[in-house]
């Protein structure tokens, strides 16, 4: 169903980056980090570590697993006109190739106006299933976080296993690669078998009864790609739900006073490792 195509692994100086930063948050003394609470630790990381929820009060991370896709402009124009920023975990090569130009407009679009992209793995895999290596699983993380440097200049901290699927040693290499490794506890059943409107906005509902301000809390899943069932194709994915649901989503955590915010801001986190210039192209933009 998922492309496992794999890309030609390309090396870079990569991992030397990535000891520095990692080095760095190690040798802050233990303890000092306990002292500074918000808003300082606004500038921290927390690499391997599992984030299940927010911890700012009043915040609600929306979140859209899957994508770039065709619908991100109006899924963004959506979100800013309700005062939202949200967090969008890309995929490099799912059903598409991020490197495509149309997706590295999407991508920069959203990155653009605020929304926050991470990481959901290049190709989609299950990092936990038997057939996969440790070597495969950094190399499914890498090349997605060098694709979103490349496109935005921006090489996210945070990142989704593809179905939520981790175990310790993918939690290891996250750690080792300097990322947190994020999960949610709102899903909107918008991939289940039988989707419906009504279903997911009545999970929103019962979430904010549920956890109401000024300590509420939500960290949320949904998909930016949307498949009917039955189908297999990339043609098939649709949207329709998302632009029946989202509207109802935001006027009612609205009302409850929630903040619409980015998953870093709603754990007082850093987005990125590191923020750069967006590259121009060349030919080694390719899946
Ligand atoms: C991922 O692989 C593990 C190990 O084989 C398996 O238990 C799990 O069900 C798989 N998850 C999915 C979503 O396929
Ligand atoms: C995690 O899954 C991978 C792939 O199946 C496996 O090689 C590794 O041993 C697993 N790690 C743990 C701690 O179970
Ligand atoms: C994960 O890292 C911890 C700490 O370094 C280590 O003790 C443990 O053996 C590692 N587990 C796996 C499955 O790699």
């Amino acid at each position: 169903m998922l492309s496992l195509l794999v890309c030609a692994l390309l090396l870079s100086p990569f991992f030397g980056v990535l000891a520095a930063s990692v080095s760095e948050e190690q040798s802050e003394a233990p303890g000092i980090r306990s002292l500074f609470k918000s808003p300082l630790n606004i500038d921290k990381r927390s690499p391997g570590q599992l984030i299940k929820s927010c911890t700012v009060p009043g915040t609600v991370a929306l979140t859209f697993d899957d994508g770039p896709y065709y619908y991100i402009y109006d899924l963004v124009k959506m979100l800013d006109a309700a005062g939202a920023k949200a967090t969008f975990f890309f995929n490099g090569k799912n059903n598409f190739c991020i490197y495509d130009e149309d997706n590295v407009k999407r991508v920069r679009f959203a990155y653009n106006r605020g929304h926050q992209v991470a990481s959901h793995t290049w190709a989609h895999m299950n990092l936990t299933s038997a057939t996969i290596s440790n070597d495969k699983v950094h190399d499914e993380m890498w090349k997605l976080d060098l694709a979103l440097t490349r496109i935005t200049g921006a090489d996210p901290a945070f990142m989704r296993p593809p179905y939520g699927a981790y175990n310790q040693t993918v939690l290891n290499i996250s750690k080792d690669r300097g990322q947190a490794v994020v999960l949610w506890d709102l899903d909107s059943e918008d991939t289940s078998k039988t989707p419906s409107v009504q279903n997911s906005i009545n999970i929103y509902n019962k979430k904010i009864k549920e956890n109401p301000l000024p300590n509420g809390r939500i960290l949320t899943l949904n998909h930016e790609t949307k498949r009917k069932s039955s189908s297999r194709i990339h043609a098939s994915f649709f949207f329709d739900d998302m632009f029946q649901v989202m509207p109802a989503v935001l006027q009612s955590l609205k009302k409850a006073g929630y903040r619409m915010v980015t998953v870093a801001e709603c754990l007082g986190k850093r987005p990125y490792r590191s923020v750069k210039a967006p590259e121009a192209r060349t030919d080694k933009w390719k899946c």
